[in-house]
């Protein structure tokens, strides 16, 4: 059976705030998610941007339900999020998992950065500690770290292992999704490009989806499929990762880009087409080639 549904489906997705403090007469209602409506199939990168405060987080966070949807509709894998209940199940803590920002903020200081990952596998329900362990590793070394790395702690590992045990934590349960949030941009150009890479590699031989946010489109060229442009809420532009850099559509798109120190076309987005149009499914601009960070 050949399976077209999408993964994730988000449609008409709205997303208000109470804002104004403690008294009603003060409060409102802001609006920050208005109408957006993406699908994300698959093994597929669908990667939102836009400037700071256009709800890419929010919209992010209404997927992992840790934002409450006030219109339209998520739906993960043929269940719709609204018919979950308070508590989100825990197939759905497994299957959709997330890499953000600041790894060192969900890293606790005092632990050795493995049990993050063993810790993961316990709430999950493995109950072997040798197992939770092998498995640890095996994520670790998957991810590029040795598994000297899993006695470590947060403190004595760069920015860039740090993320890596983030995405080890993310990656060792299996899931189907990862919402990675800004999951580069708080690291070094070459850092960046290795992470990128990582997570396109992780990609090929796992099948995952990611819903990849970022408001730099220089990184997010390397790593999408299809491209999202968020603008004060409302999704403004929508493409694939050629057309929307070689074809922006909308005005707003176009400051973005040209607002990217990798706003140059650099022949790879043509190779991708020519690709597709040879039926090659879901190729990646990147994949075969080394992330080439631009120096801006
Ligand atoms: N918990 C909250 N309560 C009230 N307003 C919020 C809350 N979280 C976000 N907002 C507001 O919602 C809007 C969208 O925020 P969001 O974090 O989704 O933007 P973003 O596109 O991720 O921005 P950035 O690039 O800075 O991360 C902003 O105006 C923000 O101030
Ligand atoms: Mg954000």
């Amino acid at each position: 059976m050949t399976d077209d549904r999408p993964l994730l489906e988000v449609r008409d997705l709205t997303v208000d705030y109470e804002v104004g403090g403690a008294t009603a007469w003060r409060r409102r209602t802001l609006t920050v998610v208005k109408g957006v409506s993406f699908t994300i199939a698959p093994g597929e990168t669908y990667s939102l941007v836009g400037e700071s405060g256009s709800g890419k987080s929010t919209t992010g966070r209404a997927v992992l339900r840790l934002a409450e949807v006030s219109g339209g509709s998520v739906v993960f894998d043929g269940h719709d999020l609204a018919g979950m209940g308070a508590e989100t199940p825990l197939w759905y803590r497994r299957d959709v998992q997330a890499v953000f920002q600041d790894p060192a903020a969900s890293l606790n200081p005092r632990h050795q950065v493995g049990r993050a990952v063993t810790d993961a596998l316990r709430r999950h329900g493995v109950r072997s500690r040798a197992e939770r362990r092998q498995r640890a590793a095996e994520a670790f070394e998957q991810v590029g770290l040795a598994a000297a790395h899993l006695t470590r702690f947060p403190a004595e590992m760069s920015g860039g292992q740090l993320q890596r045990v983030a995405i080890a934590r993310a990656l060792v349960l299996r899931p189907r999704l990862v919402v990675c949030d800004e999951a580069v941009s708080a690291l070094d150009l070459s850092t960046q490009g290795q992470i990128v890479n990582l997570l396109a590699d992780l990609q090929a031989s796992t099948g995952v989806s990611y819903l990849f946010i970022a408001h730099d489109l220089g990184v997010v060229r390397h790593i999408s499929h299809r491209i999202g442009v968020l603008r004060q809420g409302v999704l403004v532009e929508e493409g694939t990762t050629q057309d929307v850099f070689t074809r922006p559509r909308h005005e707003y798109t176009g400051s973005l880009l040209a607002a990217s120190p990798a706003s140059v076309p650099d022949g790879r987005e043509e190779r991708r087409a020519l690709r597709l149009a040879r039926g090659g499914g879901l190729g990646r601009s990147g994949s075969s080639s080394p992330f080439l960070p631009v120096a801006g």
